[in-house]
């Protein structure tokens, strides 16, 4: 169901670690939850890009929800829910073992890269696996009806 946004800025900041950089795109985003058995499980973000493109904007999983299939049921569902309106779509990520190998699970190729984009525009330096997140590497998908 469509989510009260602000109330799940503990899993926004899941997806994305600067509450001021959500706070760029929320507003104007359509937000997704994912519940089981009255628990919050897990949650998307998604924007209008224009041209067909819908952008996923922020996905996160509570960790003791993790690699059991609710990342892909989110990506699957905004794939079917939102494929009359749009095209193609969008997600940005940091060039990651705990990321890439899920887009890429879920069917999206990397189209190209954004230098510099987390050192330029988080506040502090975000590492994963020991390695610090410089360029966002630009995922996409088609939308099929
Ligand atoms: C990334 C994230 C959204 C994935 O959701 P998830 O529910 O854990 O992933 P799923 O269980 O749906 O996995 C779907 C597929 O991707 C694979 N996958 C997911 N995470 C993976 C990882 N870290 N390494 C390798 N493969 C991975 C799964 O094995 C699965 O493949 P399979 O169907 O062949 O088994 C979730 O782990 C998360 O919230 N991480 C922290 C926040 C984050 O990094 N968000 C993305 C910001 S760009």
């Amino acid at each position: 169901m469509a989510a009260d946004k602000q109330k799940y800025m503990p899993l926004l900041l899941i997806g994305d670690e600067q509450e001021k950089m959500i706070l760029r795109y929320l507003d104007r985003s359509e937000v997704w939850l994912l519940s089981e058995d009255g628990q919050d499980c897990a949650l998307c973000a998604v924007t209008d890009e224009g041209s067909g493109v819908l952008e996923l904007k922020n996905i996160a999983v509570y960790p003791e929800y993790q690699r059991r299939g609710f990342g892909r049921e989110l990506i699957e569902f905004i794939s079917r829910y939102y494929a009359e309106k749009f095209s193609r779509l969008r997600a940005g990520t940091g060039d990651s073992p705990l990321t890439v190998p899920f887009y890429e699970k879920c069917g999206f190729e990397c189209v190209r890269t954004v230098k510099n984009w987390f050192t330029e525009n988080y506040d502090h330096p975000i590492y994963e696996c020991g390695v610090q997140l410089r360029d966002m590497l630009i995922f996409e998908k088609d939308l099929e009806v």
